[in-house]
């Protein structure tokens, strides 16, 4: 099972977006897709037509069963989807409440991880859409994952935000003694405007190995997609965004190849069905 979490401490950059297109693109590959929904916006639930305001049982449910997660508990969070192979484990506006509670409270940042290494058996990819800001769901989900994907606007203001992630990941990847493979996303480019075009070029300068060497365009089909509460390629599987969508997939299979060929699982902790972690 590959684990990738979908972050940026900044907020409206296409995290959702991302998290929904690739995760659709790999269901429709023939991967077991779960989506994970710690946003306690839910803007990925509300994609699905789950309503956050309403979800007696979701992600914040792993957090308040944390001392007894067991296979089955976790499992009984999964909700179908009508798309083949994509299934979710919703959020609810509850998590937003989970900052605070987490303060002083052991284990609170290896929840995902655990709950995750339950699953194992039964998806090949797992998604996490994350919220945009640094707290403890962040720090679960950077737990948790072995690849971190960076969506980063193509304008000015985005290279700062973009800066702040890579010094929390570092501060991460100490913490968890192994460095976190990260790959940066420009997305909603624009070539017409000069702001797009200079910070495409700074991201890839700036960093030059863990840039994806293409865009995705600003493409307005994202938000009729999300809208129609469609996966993007079904929606429109001709349009410039899919298509670009559709190259770093591929990318990034191949990247998740080579890089398992080489190293070793990075999955901090792996639990059993049995609910024991080891
Ligand atoms: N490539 C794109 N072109 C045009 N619009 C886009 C693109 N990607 C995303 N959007 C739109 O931009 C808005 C923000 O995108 P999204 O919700 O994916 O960002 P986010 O990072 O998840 O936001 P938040 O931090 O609030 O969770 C949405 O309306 C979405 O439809
Ligand atoms: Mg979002």
């Amino acid at each position: 099972m590959r684990i990738l979490a979908i972050a940026n401490q900044k907020g409206g950059v296409g995290k959702t977006t991302t998290t929904v297109a690739l995760g659709g693109l790999i269901a429709s590959a023939g991967y077991r897709v779960l989506l994970l929904d710690i946003d306690p916006h839910g803007s990925l639930s509300t994609w699905f037509g789950i309503d956050p305001d309403n979800q007696a049982l979701s992600s914040y449910t792993l957090f308040q069963e944390r001392k007894e997660l067991g296979y089955q508990s976790v499992k009984r969070l999964v909700l179908p989807t009508q798309f083949a192979n994509i299934e979710v484990i919703p959020a609810t506006t509850a998590l937003a409440t989970l900052e605070r509670q987490a303060i002083g409270q052991d284990g609170m940042g290896l929840v995902l991880s655990r709950a995750l290494g339950l699953l194992a058996d039964d998806y090949d990819y797992v998604l996490i859409d994350t919220p945009p800001l640094l707290g403890v769901l962040m720090v679960n989900a950077l737990a948790a994952c072995q690849y971190l994907v960076i969506p980063v606007q193509t304008e000015f203001l985005a290279l700062k935000g973009l800066e702040r992630m890579v010094n929390t990941l570092n501060m991460m990847s100490r913490s968890r003694k192994k460095a976190l493979d990260y790959t940066v996303v420009p997305v909603m480019f624009d070539r017409r405007t000069q702001a797009s075009v200079t910070s495409l070029r700074t991201i890839r300068n700036t960093y030059p190995e863990q840039s994806w060497p293409g865009h995705v365009p600003v493409d307005t089909r994202f938000r009729d997609a999300s809208k129609a509460g469609i996966p993007p390629h079904l929606f429109d599987p001709t349009s410039r965004g899919v298509e670009a969508y559709t190259s770093l997939w591929h990318w990034l299979e191949k990247k998740f190849k080579q890089r398992e060929s080489t190293v070793p699982s990075t999955i901090p902790l792996v639990a059993s069905k049995a609910g024991a972690v080891s």
